[in-house]
């Protein structure tokens, strides 16, 4: 696969097309995902949870995702590597600069933090320091606690506009991807619809720019429950290699994610 930048992911969405996006923490995962048109790698801190074992993301910290960035960007494959600012990374603008730099510095070719409006302006630090920027919005796991669990959120009128708006407030800070995570698929067309920067969801519908999921939770190998929004691409793979080109190929179609994955 030709290298995948920002005008890529930009340039898709102008044409209309979808782009999908998996989780990837090691060189070989990274280098099937590429092998398999997968646009986008992300060194999610859900690390946390299917490597490391924790009940939540809270744990990791920027060393581990330093670590596990320099490893993919060993294997990946053109993929564009996004990687995760940890828990307090963002508790002041100073902190962000010094873990963005390190991730980047890592092999990161944009960083992704949790927020909302209240991050823009160090969002705009980021940016104009040459880091780019996706914000993840809805369900941020790094507040499971101030949510009182993993829930689904936007469904009340207000947060639903607090969100859109929010989400024109970021990317006029300068974010280039905003990703919805567990919001109910209407709101996130209307967000995909209220900003032009591409959109990325999980647990967010079909009418949005790109798809992410987990890789271990699309491989079927995640103990638990499963999140409604994941599907087993392994279940009619014979192998991870086509169990990856099947979700690439389900993303690009639409087939994925179908209704029932959504909220
Ligand atoms: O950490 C992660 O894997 C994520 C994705 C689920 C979006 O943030
Ligand atoms: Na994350």
């Amino acid at each position: 696969m030709k290298n995948v930048t920002l005008s890529t992911l930009r340039r898709l969405k102008a044409d209309g097309e979808t782009f999908s996006c998996l989780t990837a923490y090691d060189a070989t995962f990274a280098h099937l995902a590429g092998d398999a048109g997968i646009e986008v790698l992300l060194v999610g801190d859900s690390l946390g949870m299917v490597l490391q074992g924790h009940a939540s993301t809270l744990p990791v910290t920027i060393d581990d995702i330093c670590y596990h960035t320099t490893a993919v960007a060993r294997g990946k494959q053109g993929s564009l590597l996004m990687a995760d600012l940890p828990f307090m990374s963002n508790a002041s603008t100073d902190i962000l600069l010094d873990h963005a730099a390190r991730l980047m510095r890592a092999g990161a070719e944009m960083v992704k933090v949790e927020g909302e409006a209240w991050l823009a302006g160090a969002v705009t630090a980021l940016v104009q320091r040459g880091v780019p920027v996706c914000v993840h919005m809805g369900l941020t796991p790094q507040h499971v606690h101030a949510f009182g669990g993993y829930k689904v959120q936007g469904r009340e009128e207000a947060r639903a506009e607090q969100i859109i708006a929010d989400a024109r407030t970021l990317e006029t800070a300068g974010a280039a991807i905003i990703l919805l995570e567990c919001v109910p698929s209407e709101l996130a067309r209307q967000v995909r619809d209220a900003v032009s920067v591409p959109v990325i969801g999980i647990g967010a519908g079909v009418d949005v720019d790109g798809q992410i999921l987990v890789m271990h939770d699309m491989l079927d190998l995640t103990t638990g429950r499963k999140p409604r929004f994941v599907k087993n691409f392994m279940a009619e793979a014979g192998s991870v290699q086509a169990a990856f080109a099947a979700y690439h190929q389900a993303v690009k179609a639409r087939s994925f994610p179908a209704p029932e994955h959504g909220f």
